[in-house]
């Protein structure tokens, strides 16, 4: 096979641990046979260093012709004082907007290797913790206008507006319920429905959507509520399905309680052009440039872009098995290192996931 992919490393700790996982990528694309080129382009702050924007043109384009696209992180503190419309974060917004990426997928699993990172007791996890969430992620209140600060009766306001229609809600409730039905059949659809009109009309779409599915059981929980399962009892869940600001606050949550952010692989997709590929965790600028930052999971979202993308599942569960297989012979990064480990540094972990592809 010969795909083409758009990395963009980003900011922090992006380019080294891109870098790594593209070592994994050669290895896997030697071992069976197929070619994948590439191409860099730039997105966050040193795409504003560069060019003064944090998604300049040529970046959306590349990415518009790409098969695929992998990012590694994005912003630091050296933006953050920058003027908000040109916030590194924006190339983020901007890119998942040009590429019409509305669904983003959001794995949280416990691996055993790595239970003694859990933030949770042992009696809470004893069943495990594996979920998904979907997170709609090209509407809702990041998009929603009117939106802005003002003057309002000589007071600075600002204000947002979370809308979805029935359009955006139904395409998202299709990709949590095909997921589900790879998983464990369980959807449970997250909104604020007792305060929120935007959450009434979500959940009437979503049960209307469930009815295509009859093998998947549909629950329904109030985002504070939800926000309290996850930690009150993270394995009654399969796929969580919420809207773009839940599910950016939930994800982080539910990956977090796995104890190990920085293994944890995420997918953006669409339909009109390819998905695009990221570790969950963010730019690390307090790590940054040190050789400390953990690859794993900018190398588990190469697994998943092999799968997702391409549909080469072996390819995919060679990645991670050969993860796995470096965890359990005792290799562990800082974030994640215990008593007994052995500890590496980021090219240090990749050489041996390397050499168990
Ligand atoms: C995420 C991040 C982004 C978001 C930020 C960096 C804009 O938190 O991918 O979850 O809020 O979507
Ligand atoms: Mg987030």
């Amino acid at each position: 096979m010969k795909k083409h992919i758009c990395v963009m490393a980003g900011d922090g700790i992006g380019p080294e641990i891109v870098s790594q996982a593209l070592r994994v990528l050669d290895k896997v694309a030697e071992k069976f046979g197929h070619e994948f080129t590439r191409e860099e382009a730039l997105i966050g702050g040193i795409a504003i260093d560069n060019t003064g924007s944090p998604l300049p043109e040529a970046t959306i384009e590349a990415c518009k012709k790409a098969d695929a696209v992998l990012l590694g992180a994005v912003g630091g503190p050296k933006w953050d004082t920058i003027d908000p419309a040109i916030r590194p974060e924006k190339g983020l917004l901007g890119i998942r907007k040009a590429l019409g990426l509305f669904a983003n997928l959001r794995p949280a699993r416990l691996l055993p290797e790595l239970a003694g990172a859990c933030l949770l007791r042992p009696d809470i996890v004893k069943d495990g913790l594996d979920l998904m969430v979907v997170r709609e992620l090209t509407g809702g209140i990041y998009f929603g206008k009117p939106a802005g600060t003002e003057v309002r009766d000589g007071k600075r306001t600002g204000f947002n507006t979370m809308i979805y229609n029935e359009d955006e809600i139904r395409r998202i409730a299709h990709i949590a319920f095909k997921a589900a039905m790879k998983r464990k059949k369980k959807v449970c659809s997250v909104d604020k429905a007792n305060v929120l009109d935007v959450s009434r009309v979500w959940r009437e779409v979503v049960i209307e959507v469930a009815k295509e599915y009859p093998e998947v059981e549909l629950s329904h929980l109030y985002v504070d509520n939800a926000a309290m399962q996850l930690v009150r009892d993270p394995s009654q869940f399969d796929v969580i399905v919420t809207g773009n600001l839940f599910g950016d606050i939930l994800s982080d949550e539910a990956s977090v309680i796995t104890g190990s952010i920085g293994m944890l692989a995420s997918a953006s997709l669409g339909t009109e052009y390819a998905g695009l590929y990221e570790p969950i965790h963010g730019s690390a600028p307090d790590i940054a440039g040190q050789g400390k930052a953990n690859p794993l999971a900018t190398i588990l979202s190469i697994s998943m872009m092999l799968l997702h993308e391409f549909d080469l599942k072996d390819e995919a569960m060679c990645i991670e098995n050969a993860v796995r297989k470096t965890l359990q012979d005792g290799f562990r990064t800082g974030d994640i290192m215990e008593e007994g480990k052995i500890l590496c540094n980021t090219t240090e972990i990749t050489d041996k996931v390397i050499e168990r592809l």
